[in-house]
Protein backbone atom coordinates (compact mmCIF):
# COMPACT_ATOMS: atom_id res chain seq x y z
CA UNK A 1 0.00 0.00 0.00
CA UNK A 2 1.36 3.64 -0.64
CA UNK A 3 0.20 6.22 1.80
CA UNK A 4 -2.58 3.89 3.37
CA UNK A 5 -3.09 6.96 5.89
CA UNK A 6 -3.63 9.43 3.10
CA UNK A 7 -5.53 7.07 0.96
CA UNK A 8 -7.84 6.30 3.34
CA UNK A 9 -8.66 9.75 5.03
CA UNK A 10 -9.53 10.90 0.91
CA UNK A 11 -11.88 7.88 0.85
CA UNK A 12 -13.71 8.41 4.33
CA UNK A 13 -15.24 5.16 4.69
CA UNK A 14 -17.88 4.59 7.08
CA UNK A 15 -19.00 2.15 8.93
CA UNK A 16 -21.87 -0.25 7.02
CA UNK A 17 -20.07 1.00 3.87
CA UNK A 18 -20.23 -1.56 0.75
CA UNK A 19 -16.65 -1.17 -0.75
CA UNK A 20 -15.59 -3.26 -4.46
CA UNK A 21 -11.80 -3.41 -4.53
CA UNK A 22 -11.28 -4.45 -7.98
CA UNK A 23 -8.30 -6.22 -8.75
CA UNK A 24 -7.45 -6.75 -5.26
CA UNK A 25 -4.50 -8.35 -6.06
CA UNK A 26 -2.84 -9.70 -1.74
CA UNK A 27 -5.85 -7.41 -0.43
CA UNK A 28 -4.00 -5.05 1.90
CA UNK A 29 -6.33 -2.25 1.00
CA UNK A 30 -9.67 -4.71 1.11
CA UNK A 31 -8.40 -5.87 4.86
CA UNK A 32 -7.95 -2.70 5.93
CA UNK A 33 -10.77 -1.57 4.40
CA UNK A 34 -13.09 -4.24 5.98
CA UNK A 35 -11.44 -3.22 9.20
CA UNK A 36 -13.14 0.37 8.98
CA UNK A 37 -16.67 -0.52 7.27
CA UNK A 38 -16.83 -3.25 10.25
CA UNK A 39 -19.53 -6.31 10.76
CA UNK A 40 -22.31 -3.90 9.07
CA UNK A 41 -20.17 -3.24 6.10
CA UNK A 42 -18.84 -5.34 3.42
CA UNK A 43 -15.84 -5.70 1.00
CA UNK A 44 -16.01 -7.50 -2.40
CA UNK A 45 -12.26 -8.51 -3.62
CA UNK A 46 -12.44 -9.23 -7.07
CA UNK A 47 -9.22 -10.42 -8.81
CA UNK A 48 -9.03 -12.28 -11.84
CA UNK A 49 -6.61 -15.25 -10.84
CA UNK A 50 -7.94 -17.76 -8.01
CA UNK A 51 -4.31 -18.45 -5.88
CA UNK A 52 -4.56 -14.42 -5.28
CA UNK A 53 -8.40 -14.59 -4.04
CA UNK A 54 -8.05 -17.91 -2.07
CA UNK A 55 -4.53 -16.42 -0.03
CA UNK A 56 -6.77 -13.24 0.62
CA UNK A 57 -10.04 -15.76 1.85
CA UNK A 58 -7.62 -17.10 4.14
CA UNK A 59 -5.84 -14.07 5.47
CA UNK A 60 -9.57 -12.76 5.85
CA UNK A 61 -10.64 -16.40 7.74
CA UNK A 62 -7.38 -16.08 10.00
CA UNK A 63 -7.69 -12.61 10.90
CA UNK A 64 -11.60 -12.89 11.72
CA UNK A 65 -12.69 -10.91 8.82
CA UNK A 66 -16.08 -11.63 8.21
CA UNK A 67 -16.93 -9.08 5.44
CA UNK A 68 -14.94 -9.94 3.07
CA UNK A 69 -15.99 -11.34 0.19
CA UNK A 70 -13.19 -12.90 -1.91
CA UNK A 71 -14.39 -13.92 -5.62
CA UNK A 72 -12.24 -14.82 -8.55
CA UNK A 73 -13.65 -12.16 -11.53
CA UNK A 74 -12.66 -10.12 -14.47
CA UNK A 75 -13.27 -6.76 -13.76
CA UNK A 76 -13.56 -6.34 -17.65
CA UNK A 77 -16.64 -8.20 -17.53
CA UNK A 78 -19.92 -8.44 -15.90
CA UNK A 79 -19.06 -7.56 -12.26
CA UNK A 80 -20.72 -9.88 -9.68
CA UNK A 81 -22.65 -7.08 -7.69
CA UNK A 82 -26.40 -6.02 -7.61
CA UNK A 83 -27.04 -3.03 -8.99
CA UNK A 84 -26.44 0.16 -7.24
CA UNK A 85 -25.10 -1.80 -4.04
CA UNK A 86 -22.08 -0.39 -3.70
CA UNK A 87 -20.15 3.10 -1.96
CA UNK A 88 -16.92 3.37 -3.46
CA UNK A 89 -15.24 1.10 -6.08
CA UNK A 90 -11.81 1.10 -5.74
CA UNK A 91 -8.88 0.33 -8.54
CA UNK A 92 -5.99 0.19 -7.88
CA UNK A 93 -3.13 -0.40 -9.70
CA UNK A 94 -4.69 -2.40 -12.32
CA UNK A 95 -6.14 0.22 -15.37
CA UNK A 96 -2.57 0.28 -17.02
CA UNK A 97 -2.41 -2.98 -17.24
CA UNK A 98 -5.58 -3.40 -19.09
CA UNK A 99 -6.13 -1.79 -22.85
CA UNK A 100 -8.30 0.82 -21.44
CA UNK A 101 -9.82 1.99 -25.37
CA UNK A 102 -11.26 -0.91 -25.56
CA UNK A 103 -12.84 -1.55 -22.16
CA UNK A 104 -13.77 1.63 -20.61
CA UNK A 105 -17.35 1.58 -22.55
CA UNK A 106 -18.08 -1.73 -20.54
CA UNK A 107 -16.19 -1.24 -17.60
CA UNK A 108 -17.49 2.31 -16.47
CA UNK A 109 -20.42 0.99 -17.31
CA UNK A 110 -20.71 -1.61 -14.77
CA UNK A 111 -18.91 0.50 -12.40
CA UNK A 112 -21.85 3.02 -12.78
CA UNK A 113 -24.48 0.22 -12.54
CA UNK A 114 -23.23 -1.47 -9.31
CA UNK A 115 -22.50 2.41 -7.61
CA UNK A 116 -25.20 3.64 -5.12
CA UNK A 117 -26.97 6.93 -6.07
CA UNK A 118 -23.73 9.14 -5.31
CA UNK A 119 -21.56 6.43 -5.11
CA UNK A 120 -17.85 6.92 -5.95
CA UNK A 121 -14.82 5.90 -7.95
CA UNK A 122 -11.39 5.93 -6.67
CA UNK A 123 -8.34 5.04 -8.81
CA UNK A 124 -5.29 4.72 -7.90
CA UNK A 125 -2.03 4.76 -10.87
CA UNK A 126 1.56 5.58 -11.03
CA UNK A 127 2.21 9.03 -12.32
CA UNK A 128 3.35 9.42 -15.90
CA UNK A 129 6.99 10.46 -14.92
CA UNK A 130 10.06 8.37 -15.41
CA UNK A 131 10.45 6.25 -12.17
CA UNK A 132 12.84 3.83 -11.49
CA UNK A 133 10.27 1.11 -10.92
CA UNK A 134 6.88 0.50 -12.21
CA UNK A 135 5.36 -0.12 -15.25
CA UNK A 136 6.96 2.11 -18.35
CA UNK A 137 5.70 5.73 -19.22
CA UNK A 138 4.07 4.71 -22.19
CA UNK A 139 1.70 2.36 -20.15
CA UNK A 140 1.21 4.68 -17.55
CA UNK A 141 -1.75 7.02 -17.25
CA UNK A 142 -2.30 10.63 -16.00
CA UNK A 143 -4.79 12.06 -14.19
CA UNK A 144 -5.93 14.11 -17.22
CA UNK A 145 -6.16 11.18 -19.14
CA UNK A 146 -8.37 9.10 -16.67
CA UNK A 147 -10.73 12.29 -16.13
CA UNK A 148 -11.62 13.03 -19.86
CA UNK A 149 -12.63 9.29 -20.58
CA UNK A 150 -14.42 8.98 -17.28
CA UNK A 151 -16.01 11.67 -17.62
CA UNK A 152 -17.72 10.65 -20.37
CA UNK A 153 -19.74 7.50 -18.69
CA UNK A 154 -21.72 9.68 -16.30
CA UNK A 155 -19.35 10.81 -13.52
CA UNK A 156 -17.24 13.48 -12.67
CA UNK A 157 -14.61 14.20 -10.79
CA UNK A 158 -13.93 15.67 -7.05
CA UNK A 159 -10.63 15.36 -5.93
CA UNK A 160 -6.98 14.42 -7.09
CA UNK A 161 -4.54 13.26 -4.28
CA UNK A 162 -0.71 13.27 -4.60
CA UNK A 163 0.40 9.82 -3.18
CA UNK A 164 4.32 11.01 -4.25
CA UNK A 165 4.91 8.60 -6.56
CA UNK A 166 1.17 7.45 -7.26
CA UNK A 167 -1.88 9.88 -7.35
CA UNK A 168 -5.41 9.06 -6.35
CA UNK A 169 -8.28 10.02 -8.61
CA UNK A 170 -12.17 10.36 -7.41
CA UNK A 171 -15.04 10.44 -8.94
CA UNK A 172 -18.72 10.60 -7.93
CA UNK A 173 -21.56 9.21 -9.95
CA UNK A 174 -23.49 12.15 -11.93
CA UNK A 175 -27.48 11.33 -11.12
CA UNK A 176 -29.77 11.77 -14.05
CA UNK A 177 -32.65 14.74 -14.17
CA UNK A 178 -35.30 11.67 -13.87
CA UNK A 179 -33.74 11.13 -10.41
CA UNK A 180 -35.67 13.99 -8.71
CA UNK A 181 -39.11 13.55 -10.25
CA UNK A 182 -41.37 11.83 -8.25
CA UNK A 183 -43.60 8.84 -9.80
CA UNK A 184 -40.51 7.94 -12.39
CA UNK A 185 -39.90 5.52 -10.01
CA UNK A 186 -38.75 1.25 -10.26
CA UNK A 187 -41.24 -0.86 -8.39
CA UNK A 188 -38.73 -1.06 -5.59
CA UNK A 189 -38.70 2.77 -5.18
CA UNK A 190 -35.59 3.55 -6.45
CA UNK A 191 -36.32 6.49 -9.01
CA UNK A 192 -35.77 5.26 -12.84
CA UNK A 193 -32.58 6.21 -14.68
CA UNK A 194 -31.60 6.35 -18.11
CA UNK A 195 -27.98 6.38 -18.93
CA UNK A 196 -27.29 7.59 -22.10
CA UNK A 197 -23.50 7.48 -23.48
CA UNK A 198 -22.28 9.42 -26.26
CA UNK A 199 -21.82 7.47 -29.21
CA UNK A 200 -20.17 10.32 -31.24
CA UNK A 201 -19.36 14.03 -31.56
CA UNK A 202 -20.54 16.37 -34.16
CA UNK A 203 -17.67 18.16 -35.76
CA UNK A 204 -18.38 21.75 -37.84
CA UNK A 205 -17.71 25.21 -38.05
CA UNK A 206 -21.00 26.46 -35.80
CA UNK A 207 -20.07 27.61 -32.76
CA UNK A 208 -22.83 29.22 -31.18
CA UNK A 209 -26.94 27.87 -31.92
CA UNK A 210 -28.50 30.85 -33.52
CA UNK A 211 -31.81 30.02 -31.11
CA UNK A 212 -30.40 30.89 -27.15
CA UNK A 213 -32.50 29.50 -24.65
CA UNK A 214 -32.99 30.93 -21.18
CA UNK A 215 -34.88 30.16 -18.11
CA UNK A 216 -37.18 32.99 -19.79
CA UNK A 217 -37.38 31.60 -23.03
CA UNK A 218 -36.03 31.32 -26.52
CA UNK A 219 -34.46 34.27 -28.41
CA UNK A 220 -32.87 34.72 -32.08
CA UNK A 221 -29.59 35.56 -31.55
CA UNK A 222 -29.32 37.57 -34.41
CA UNK A 223 -31.92 39.74 -36.88
CA UNK A 224 -34.43 37.33 -38.47
CA UNK A 225 -32.56 38.15 -41.86
CA UNK A 226 -29.41 36.88 -40.25
CA UNK A 227 -31.27 33.69 -38.83
CA UNK A 228 -32.82 32.66 -42.45
CA UNK A 229 -29.53 32.94 -43.63
CA UNK A 230 -27.84 31.16 -41.21
CA UNK A 231 -30.84 28.41 -41.82
CA UNK A 232 -29.34 28.74 -45.43
CA UNK A 233 -26.08 27.83 -44.69
CA UNK A 234 -27.35 25.16 -42.23
CA UNK A 235 -28.93 23.35 -44.89
CA UNK A 236 -25.79 23.22 -47.40
CA UNK A 237 -23.23 23.17 -45.07
CA UNK A 238 -20.59 19.42 -44.86
CA UNK A 239 -20.51 18.31 -40.89
CA UNK A 240 -18.56 15.42 -40.13
CA UNK A 241 -19.87 12.88 -37.34
CA UNK A 242 -17.09 11.37 -35.23
CA UNK A 243 -18.09 7.63 -34.37
CA UNK A 244 -16.59 6.65 -30.96
CA UNK A 245 -13.67 4.13 -32.09
CA UNK A 246 -14.13 1.11 -29.37
CA UNK A 247 -17.93 1.10 -31.20
CA UNK A 248 -16.14 -0.62 -34.39
CA UNK A 249 -18.83 -1.84 -36.83
CA UNK A 250 -21.64 -0.02 -35.92
CA UNK A 251 -21.68 2.04 -39.11
CA UNK A 252 -21.38 -1.35 -41.40
CA UNK A 253 -23.29 -0.96 -44.39
CA UNK A 254 -24.56 2.78 -43.84
CA UNK A 255 -22.73 3.50 -47.17
CA UNK A 256 -26.16 2.40 -48.92
CA UNK A 257 -28.27 5.27 -47.22
CA UNK A 258 -28.70 8.17 -48.92
CA UNK A 259 -30.32 9.74 -45.92
CA UNK A 260 -29.47 9.57 -42.40
CA UNK A 261 -31.57 10.63 -38.79
CA UNK A 262 -29.02 11.73 -35.91
CA UNK A 263 -30.36 12.03 -32.64
CA UNK A 264 -27.68 14.41 -30.54
CA UNK A 265 -27.71 15.99 -27.08
CA UNK A 266 -27.77 20.24 -27.75
CA UNK A 267 -25.02 21.07 -25.27
CA UNK A 268 -25.26 24.23 -25.16
CA UNK A 269 -28.54 24.93 -24.04
CA UNK A 270 -28.41 26.27 -20.43
CA UNK A 271 -29.73 24.55 -17.29
CA UNK A 272 -32.43 26.59 -17.17
CA UNK A 273 -33.62 25.57 -20.54
CA UNK A 274 -34.33 22.36 -19.70
CA UNK A 275 -37.46 23.42 -17.07
CA UNK A 276 -39.40 25.63 -19.74
CA UNK A 277 -42.67 24.23 -20.75
CA UNK A 278 -44.07 26.82 -22.70
CA UNK A 279 -42.58 28.94 -25.50
CA UNK A 280 -43.16 31.34 -28.29
CA UNK A 281 -41.94 29.52 -31.13
CA UNK A 282 -38.53 30.91 -32.51
CA UNK A 283 -38.64 32.89 -29.74
CA UNK A 284 -40.85 35.02 -31.72
CA UNK A 285 -43.12 37.38 -29.60
CA UNK A 286 -45.84 37.58 -32.38
CA UNK A 287 -46.71 34.02 -32.49
CA UNK A 288 -48.42 32.81 -28.71
CA UNK A 289 -46.88 30.38 -26.67
CA UNK A 290 -47.28 27.14 -26.76
CA UNK A 291 -46.05 23.89 -25.03
CA UNK A 292 -42.48 22.95 -25.53
CA UNK A 293 -43.48 19.05 -27.00
CA UNK A 294 -45.37 20.88 -29.91
CA UNK A 295 -42.38 22.48 -30.85
CA UNK A 296 -38.57 21.70 -32.09
CA UNK A 297 -37.51 23.87 -29.52
CA UNK A 298 -33.82 23.21 -28.17
CA UNK A 299 -34.31 23.78 -25.33
CA UNK A 300 -36.55 20.87 -23.50
CA UNK A 301 -36.44 18.75 -20.46
CA UNK A 302 -34.50 16.60 -22.20
CA UNK A 303 -32.12 18.38 -25.11
CA UNK A 304 -32.21 15.50 -27.43
CA UNK A 305 -32.40 17.06 -31.31
CA UNK A 306 -32.95 15.32 -34.41
CA UNK A 307 -31.92 16.02 -37.92
CA UNK A 308 -32.46 14.24 -41.26
CA UNK A 309 -29.43 14.72 -42.86
CA UNK A 310 -27.71 13.58 -46.59
CA UNK A 311 -25.03 11.49 -46.18
CA UNK A 312 -22.10 12.60 -48.14
CA UNK A 313 -19.28 9.77 -47.60
CA UNK A 314 -18.21 7.51 -45.00
CA UNK A 315 -14.30 7.76 -43.86
CA UNK A 316 -13.97 4.52 -41.49
CA UNK A 317 -15.51 5.98 -38.32
CA UNK A 318 -16.09 9.60 -39.52
CA UNK A 319 -19.01 10.40 -42.03
CA UNK A 320 -19.27 13.36 -43.56
CA UNK A 321 -22.84 14.32 -43.83
CA UNK A 322 -24.94 18.10 -45.08
CA UNK A 323 -27.51 19.79 -43.78
CA UNK A 324 -26.99 19.21 -39.93
CA UNK A 325 -28.10 21.69 -37.57
CA UNK A 326 -25.90 21.11 -34.65
CA UNK A 327 -23.44 23.41 -33.41
CA UNK A 328 -19.77 21.90 -33.21
CA UNK A 329 -18.89 19.76 -30.02
CA UNK A 330 -22.39 18.28 -29.78
CA UNK A 331 -22.48 14.72 -28.60
CA UNK A 332 -24.22 12.14 -31.21
CA UNK A 333 -26.66 9.71 -29.02
CA UNK A 334 -27.64 7.63 -32.21
CA UNK A 335 -27.84 7.31 -36.28
CA UNK A 336 -31.01 5.77 -37.74
CA UNK A 337 -30.91 5.19 -41.40
CA UNK A 338 -33.72 7.63 -42.91
CA UNK A 339 -36.96 5.48 -44.96
CA UNK A 340 -38.88 7.15 -46.27
CA UNK A 341 -41.76 5.31 -46.37
CA UNK A 342 -41.93 4.84 -42.28
CA UNK A 343 -42.65 8.76 -42.18
CA UNK A 344 -46.45 9.47 -43.24
CA UNK A 345 -46.19 11.80 -46.36
CA UNK A 346 -50.06 12.37 -46.52
CA UNK A 347 -52.54 13.70 -44.26
CA UNK A 348 -50.26 15.21 -42.57
CA UNK A 349 -51.17 18.01 -40.53
CA UNK A 350 -49.43 20.93 -38.61
CA UNK A 351 -50.95 24.34 -37.10
CA UNK A 352 -51.37 27.19 -38.47
CA UNK A 353 -48.72 28.90 -37.06
CA UNK A 354 -46.01 26.46 -37.94
CA UNK A 355 -47.62 26.28 -41.43
CA UNK A 356 -46.90 30.14 -41.49
CA UNK A 357 -43.38 30.13 -40.44
CA UNK A 358 -42.72 27.36 -42.75
CA UNK A 359 -44.41 29.61 -45.30
CA UNK A 360 -42.19 32.28 -44.20
CA UNK A 361 -38.67 30.53 -44.98
CA UNK A 362 -39.75 28.26 -47.73
CA UNK A 363 -37.43 28.12 -50.75
CA UNK A 364 -34.99 29.97 -48.35
CA UNK A 365 -34.43 27.07 -45.89
CA UNK A 366 -36.05 24.90 -42.91
CA UNK A 367 -36.61 26.08 -40.00
CA UNK A 368 -36.86 24.65 -36.96
CA UNK A 369 -39.15 26.78 -33.88
C1 LIG B 1 -0.52 -4.31 -9.44
S1 LIG B 1 -1.72 -5.37 -8.71
C2 LIG B 1 -2.53 -4.28 -7.62
C3 LIG B 1 -3.18 -4.98 -6.45
C4 LIG B 1 -3.96 -4.07 -5.50
N1 LIG B 1 -5.06 -3.42 -6.17
C5 LIG B 1 -3.04 -3.06 -4.83
O1 LIG B 1 -3.00 -1.91 -5.31
O2 LIG B 1 -2.39 -3.42 -3.87
C6 LIG B 1 -2.89 -5.60 -10.02
C7 LIG B 1 -3.90 -6.70 -9.74
O3 LIG B 1 -4.95 -6.54 -10.68
C8 LIG B 1 -5.38 -7.83 -11.10
N2 LIG B 1 -6.03 -7.71 -12.39
C9 LIG B 1 -5.49 -7.26 -13.54
N3 LIG B 1 -6.40 -7.31 -14.53
C10 LIG B 1 -7.54 -7.78 -13.98
C11 LIG B 1 -8.85 -8.02 -14.50
N4 LIG B 1 -9.15 -7.84 -15.79
N5 LIG B 1 -9.79 -8.51 -13.66
C12 LIG B 1 -9.49 -8.73 -12.36
N6 LIG B 1 -8.29 -8.51 -11.84
C13 LIG B 1 -7.31 -8.03 -12.62
C14 LIG B 1 -4.09 -8.63 -11.13
O4 LIG B 1 -4.38 -10.01 -11.09
C15 LIG B 1 -3.37 -8.10 -9.90
O5 LIG B 1 -3.67 -8.87 -8.78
Amino acid sequence: MQNPEMVFDALALNEGDTILDMGCGPGDYAIRASEIVGDSGVVYALDRWQDVIEELAEKARSRGLKNIRAIVSDITERLPVDDESVDICFISTVLHSLNLTDIERALFGEVRRVLKRGGRLAIIECKKEEQPFGPPIAMRLSPEQLESSIVRYGFEMMDLVDLGCNYMIIFSKILSENDAIPGLETEDKTPLEMTLLPVGIIKNRVDEPFLVAGGAGLEMRGELDATMKHVRQVREAISEIVIDETLAGVLDGIEEYSHLVVLYWAHKVPEEGRSLTRVHPMGRADIPEVGIFSTCSPARPNPVLTTVVRLSRRRENVLEVAGLDAVDGSPVIDIKPYVKDSYPQEGVGVPDWMERLQEEVRGRGRMDG
